[in-house]
């Protein structure tokens, strides 16, 4: 895990962390247009990272990862002894808890103009994304300064390209922002739907 990954993989992850920030930033009535395509930028590229555990070449695969339960205590608990350990599985967690997350607050924001479940869902599943991608931060950090791991060199710099993917990284990204822009914010309302209009509801009639 600790092998260079190419370009078309560092280009999905500053794609996908710029998805993820600009969506949680643009979070707001006055500002919806941007965060839908930040949020479907972010939860397109989600999906498609997440097929590629299956199916993708190289360093895209799931094998790469590092899912035991037992491997993540040992990490841990002797983190300063810097167990021998494939990989590394608090990166391995963190990452496939934002990928998912990243899918569950996409489609919980889409489907939340009429739900009052969905839009508390997708605030719930949009802060906790934000715990997860702070403590992964601060995971790059710790491993840098701590352990001398070099660990975000992994996601810098210079590597072999691979353009199939890297095209297939900004075709999914550029699919997230177009579809987007089709969707009318109209149904976000607040005079539509269920939506903010709870406190509210004795003064309907
Ligand atoms: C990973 C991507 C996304 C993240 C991290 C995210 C995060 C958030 C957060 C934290 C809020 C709560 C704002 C607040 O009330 O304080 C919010 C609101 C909202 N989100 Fe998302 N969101 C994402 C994607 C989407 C998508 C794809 C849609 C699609 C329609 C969407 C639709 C909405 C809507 C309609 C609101 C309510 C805005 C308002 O009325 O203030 N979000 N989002
Ligand atoms: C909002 C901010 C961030 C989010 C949402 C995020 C998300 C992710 C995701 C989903 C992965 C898995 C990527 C893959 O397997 O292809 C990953 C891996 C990684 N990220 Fe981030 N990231 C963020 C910020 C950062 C920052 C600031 C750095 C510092 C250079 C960084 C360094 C890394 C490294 C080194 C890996 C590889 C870890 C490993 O496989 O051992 N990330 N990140």
């Amino acid at each position: 895990m600790t092998d260079e990954k190419p370009m078309a993989q560092k280009l999905f992850h500053w794609l996908f962390v710029l998805g993820f920030a600009g969506a949680y930033l643009s979070a707001d009535d006055d500002t919806l247009r941007l965060h839908l395509i930040f949020g479907f930028m972010a939860g397109g590229l989600a999906v498609l990272r997440l097929l590629l555990f299956i199916t993708g070449p190289g360093s895209w695969h799931g094998r790469e990862l590092n899912l035991s339960v037992k491997d993540l205590k040992t990490y841990l608990l002797r983190y300063f002894h810097k167990p021998a350990l494939r990989g590394n599985p608090a990166a391995s967690f963190a990452a496939v808890t934002m990928l998912v997350l990243a899918v569950v607050t996409a489609l919980s924001g889409y489907f939340s103009a009429d739900s009052h479940t969905l839009e508390e869902i997708h605030e719930a599943a949009g802060n906790l994304f934000l715990f997860v991608a702070l403590a992964h931060i601060a995971g790059v950090v710790a491993d840098t300064l701590f352990r001398g791991s070099g660990a975000y060199k992994q996601m810098v710099g210079k590597s072999t390209v691979q353009w199939p993917m890297a095209v297939l990284v900004v075709l999914v990204a550029a699919s997230g922002v177009l579809w987007s822009l089709s969707v009318d914010t109209g149904i976000y309302d607040d005079e539509h739907g269920e939506r903010e209009h709870y406190e509210y509801e004795d003064y309907d009639d």
